[in-house]
C-alpha cells in the first residue's frame, strides 16, 4: 500500500499551517513516472485473464453460444454462462438500499438492454480471453425493445436520485403561473451520457478459501466490501479492497457493478487470480449512465420581473429492472425565490443499462434547463440576465423555508462579472461581432451544488521520533484528494506536511465514506481533524500530569500545537516537543481516532449549498454554424480552500464538463435497437484542449461556521453547474436563437439565423 509522504517541504510549512498552501499533488511524481499502481497494473501470480461477452441486442433471450468453440481456442481456460458458473448467495436482482443497484450476473438467459454480459471467458492471455469471447457467436431471440423516451407509459417515480421525493413544491403553482403577467413555457431536452473515466472499470480478484482481494477503483470501499460481502456469502471482513489510485470515476466507480463481480465469479470459477478490465465500448452498457431527460419550465413573472410560479416537470428514463431517475428538478427548489414552486417528476423504462449517479447527478441536467428559462424570462421582462437573476435572489431556500448557513453568491455573481467584463456587453442579442466577423455572445448562468458529507472516520498517530501518521481509507479520484487531506492531517497534529505520512486508498484502514456527492474532503477531512485533535487531547493530558513536563498543570484549553511542540499560551517559556514528552511517558507512539459526520441539528436548521455565478464567451461564424467557447469566467463560494491549486483545478474540471454538457456529449441511441451508436471515445465527443476556452475560476472567501468544523463545503461538482446554461444563453445573446436542447450543434443553428 502505497505511503505518501510529501517531499515538498518549503520553508514556509515550516512555520505555517498547511491548510491553504497551493502544493502540488503529492502523488503526482508516482503518476507522472508510471510508479503509481492503478487497479489493472496489478498482476499476482497465476492470474487469468477474463473478457466479457457482452449482449448486441436489448431485449430478449440469449439462445446459443458456441462455448466448444471458445474453449477450443489456444489458452481458454474456461467459460462462464448462466449454466456454469459460481453459486451466488443473494440473488443480483435484489436489492435493499439506495446505493446498490441490480446486477447482471449470468442468472439466467434473459436480455434486458445492449451491452448486458451474457458471458465471460477465462484465458491465459488477454488475446486469448478477447478472441475466446468472440468466438461465442451468440444466438438470439429478440424482442422489440423500448427505446427513447416515449417508449412507454408513464408513471410518477416512487423517488428521484437517492430517494428524493418525486413531488415538491411550496404555494399555489396555479395560482402563481395565472396570476402572472409574462410567461415563459419551455422545453429542454438532454442526452444520454456515459461516464468514461480515462481507466475503465477493472479488477483483479483473488481468493484464498473465503478472503477475498480486489484490486479495483472505488469510490466508496465498504459499500463495494460488504455488497462483494453479501453477493458471495463471505465475511465482510474478509474482503480486502485496494484502490489506491483512480483514473477519473465521475460517479460510475460509486459501487461494485456487475463486470467487477463477473470477474470475482472467474477468479472462484477457475480458482485462480483472474483480472477483468471493461474495453471502452463496453462502458456503454453495464456500468450506468446519465439519462436523456425531458424538461418542461413554466415561468410566470409580474412587471417588476418577480418571479409568481416556477414550474420544473421532468421526464427521464430508467431501465426495465432497476430504478434511478435523474433528480433533474432540484435545483429548481434552492436558486430562486417564488412564491411558488412546483417540482415534478415522470418516468419511463427502456432497455438500457440502469443510470447512475454521474458528475452532478441531477444539478448538471437541471442547471442549463433553468438556467436558460430564466435567462428567457429575462428577455420577456426586458431586463438583463444578471439583473433579473439578482431580482429574484432568494434569500432564504424557497421549498424548505431555511436560511442559508451561509451564502456569498451576490459576491460571485460580482467578482465574476467585473473580471468577465459584463458592464461592456450590449443587450441586443446578434449585435456584438469580433475583428474576424464571428458573431459573439455572452451569457451567464448561476451554479449551485448542495453540501452532502457522509459518515467517514480516521486513525492519527504521533509517534516518539516526532513524526505523525494519518490513516483513511480516502479514494483519490484524481482530483487531489490524498494532498488535501494529508495537509488537513499535517494541521491537526500540528506538524509540518513534511513529518506527517499519509495512508490512504485500502478498505482494511478506517471507513473514509464516499468519494462522491462533491463530500469527501469534508467527509474524510473532519475525520481527519477530529482524529489528530484527539491525538493531540491524549499528549496534552500527559504533560500536563507530568510533574516532569514544562507544561505540568496547563488546562487543554491552553496547549497550542505547532511545529511538533506543545505551547503554553501565555508562558512563551514553557513548551515541549512531542518526542519528549512520549519519551518521558515511556510510549512509542499515541493514537487518536475521529469521526466525520453531517451535524443533524445544524442541517435541520440551515440549508447548506456552494454557490457561484459562470459567465460564457462564445464566438460562432454566421455562416457555418460552428460554436466556440472562447472564454469562461467563474467565481464560486465553496466554503474553505484546503488547497486552492487543486480548488481551482477541480472548478476547471467541472467547467470544461459543463462545455462538454453543452456542445459534445450525447450517447446517439438508435431507435430500432437501442444501441449506442457512437459507442466509442472517437464518436462520443467529450472536450479535448482545442476545446476548452481560457478558463479563470475565482474563489469566493467564506466562512460557513455552520456546515462543519473545518469550513469546508466541496468543489468537485459545482463547476458545471452554471457553464452549460451560460454557453447556451452565451449562444442566444450571440445569434437571437434560443437552442432547447443539449448538446447544441452546428444543426441547430444552421438555417436559423
Ligand atoms: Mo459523483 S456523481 O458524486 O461520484
Amino acid at each position: 500500500m502505497p505511503e505518501i509522504t510529501s517531499i515538498q517541504s518549503q520553508a514556509r510549512q515550516q512555520s505555517e499551517a498547511s491548510i491553504g498552501q497551493p502544493i502540488t499533488r503529492t502523488d503526482g511524481v508516482l503518476k507522472v513516472t508510471g510508479a503509481a499502481t492503478y487497479a489493472a497494473d496489478n498482476h499476482p501470480a497465476g492470474m487469468l485473464h477474463a473478457a466479457m461477452a457482452v449482449s448486441s441486442i436489448a431485449a430478449g433471450r440469449v439462445t446459443g453460444l458456441d462455448i466448444e468453440a471458445a474453449k477450443a481456442h489456444p489458452g481458454v481456460v474456461d467459460v462462464m454462462t448462466p449454466d456454469h458458473r459460481p453459486k451466488l448467495f443473494k440473488d443480483p436482482d435484489e436489492r435493499d438500499d439506495p446505493f446498490m443497484f441490480r446486477l447482471d450476473l449470468l442468472q439466467n438467459d434473459r436480455v434486458r438492454y445492449p451491452g448486458q454480459p451474457i458471458a465471460v471467458v477465462i484465458a491465459e492471455t488477454l488475446e486469448a480471453a478477447t478472441e475466446g469471447a468472440a468466438l461465442l457467436k451468440p444466438e438470439y431471440e429478440t424482442e422489440t425493445p423500448l427505446v427513447g423516451l416515449d417508449a412507454g407509459e408513464a408513471f410518477v417515480p416512487d423517488g428521484v436520485g437517492p430517494g428524493e421525493p418525486a413531488e415538491s413544491g411550496v404555494g399555489d403553482i396555479e395560482a402563481g403561473l395565472a396570476q402572472a403577467t409574462r410567461r415563459i413555457d419551455a422545453t429542454y431536452d438532454t442526452s444520454a451520457q456515459y461516464h468514461h473515466p480515462m481507466e475503465p472499470h477493472a479488477i483483479v480478484a483473488s481468493w484464498d478459501g473465503d478472503t477475498l482481494t480486489l484490486d479495483t477503483p472505488s469510490q466508496a470501499m465498504t459499500i463495494a466490501r460488504s455488497r462483494v460481502a453479501g453477493l458471495f456469502g463471505i465475511d465482510a471482513d474478509h474482503v480486502h479492497i485496494r484502490s489506491p489510485f483512480l483514473g477519473g470515476a465521475f460517479g460510475c466507480k460509486g459501487m461494485i457493478l456487475s463486470p467487477q463481480a463477473l470477474g470475482i465469479m472467474a477468479a472462484r470459477l477457475v480458482g485462480a487470480p483472474v483480472k477483468l478490465v471493461v474495453r471502452r465500448e463496453q462502458m456503454f452498457g453495464p456500468v450506468g449512465h446519465r439519462a436523456p431527460t425531458r424538461q418542461r419550465l413554466e415561468l410566470g413573472m409580474d412587471d417588476a420581473g418577480h418571479l409568481t410560479g416556477l414550474s420544473h416537470h421532468v421526464r427521464t428514463s430508467s431501465s426495465v429492472f432497476d430504478d434511478f431517475f435523474e433528480p433533474a428538478a432540484s435545483v429548481s427548489h434552492t436558486l430562486y425565490a417564488s412564491p411558488a414552486i412546483a417540482t415534478t417528476y415522470e418516468g419511463v423504462r427502456v432497455n438500457t443499462g440502469t443510470p447512475l449517479f454521474m458528475r452532478a447527478p441531477g444539478e448538471a441536467t437541471g442547471s442549463p434547463a433553468l438556467e436558460s428559462a430564466i435567462d428567457e424570462a429575462a428577455e420577456a421582462c426586458g431586463m438583463d440576465p444578471l439583473a433579473f437573476r439578482l431580482a429574484n435572489y432568494a434569500e432564504v431556500e424557497p421549498i424548505s423555508g431555511k436560511h442559508f448557513s451561509s451564502k456569498r453568491l451576490r459576491d460571485c455573481y460580482a467578482q465574476a462579472a467585473e473580471r468577465f467584463g459584463w458592464a461592456g456587453r450590449n443587450p441586443q442579442p446578434r449585435s456584438m461581432r469580433d475583428d474576424d466577423g464571428l458573431q459573439v455572445g455572452w451569457g451567464v448562468g448561476t451554479a449551485t451544488f448542495p453540501v452532502v458529507m457522509f459518515q467517514g472516520h480516521a486513525r492519527a498517530l504521533i509517534r516518539a521520533d516526532g513524526s505523525g501518521l494519518i490513516e483513511t481509507g480516502a479514494q483519490d479520484m484524481g482530483q487531489g484528494a490524498w494532498t488535501a487531506l494529508a495537509q488537513i492531517g499535517a494541521d491537526s497534529l500540528g506538524l509540518a506536511l513534511g513529518h506527517t505520512t499519509f495512508r490512504a486508498g485500502a478498505s482494511d484502514l478506517p471507513d473514509a465514506g464516499v468519494a462522491g456527492g462533491s463530500g469527501h474532503t469534508a467527509t474524510a477531512g473532519n475525520a481527519i481533524h477530529n482524529a489528530g485533535r484527539d491525538a493531540l487531547d491524549k499528549l496534552a493530558e500527559l504533560a500536563s500530569a507530568d510533574p516532569a513536563s514544562l507544561l505540568h498543570g496547563a488546562d487543554r484549553s491552553e496547549l497550542v500545537a505547532r511545529n511538533g511542540r506543545l505551547h503554553w499560551r501565555g508562558h512563551e517559556a514553557r513548551s515541549e516537543s512531542y518526542r519528549d514528552i512520549l519519551n518521558r511517558a515511556g510510549l512509542s507512539e499515541i493514537e487518536g481516532s475521529g469521526t466525520g459526520s453531517p451535524d443533524q441539528a445544524a442541517q435541520e436548521q440551515f440549508a447548506m449549498h456552494a454557490h457561484g455565478a459562470v459567465f460564457a464567451e462564445v464566438k460562432i461564424d454566421p455562416d457555418l454554424g460552428q460554436i466556440r467557447v472562447t472564454r469562461l469566467v467563474g467565481a464560486f463560494a465553496a466554503g474553505r480552500v484546503i488547497n486552492p491549486r487543486m480548488v481551482e483545478s477541480q472548478l476547471f474540471g467541472g467547467m470544461v464538463w459543463g462545455v462538454s454538457f453543452a456542445l459534445h456529449e450525447h450517447a446517439s441511441v438508435d431507435r430500432r435497437t437501442g444501441r449506442v451508436t457512437n459507442a466509442d471515445l472517437a464518436g462520443y465527443h467529450v472536450p479535448v484542449n482545442a476545446d476548452v476556452p481560457s478558463i479563470e475560476a475565482i474563489s469566493v472567501h467564506e466562512d460557513d461556521t455552520h456546515i462543519n468544523a473545518l469550513g469546508v463545503k466541496g468543489v468537485g461538482e459545482i463547476g458545471i453547474t452554471g457553464t452549460g446554461g451560460a454557453i447556451a444563453n452565451a449562444i442566444w445573446h450571440a445569434t437571437g436563437i434560443r437552442v432547447r436542447r443539449f448538446p447544441i450543434g452546428i444543426e441547430d443553428l444552421l438555417g436559423r439565423a
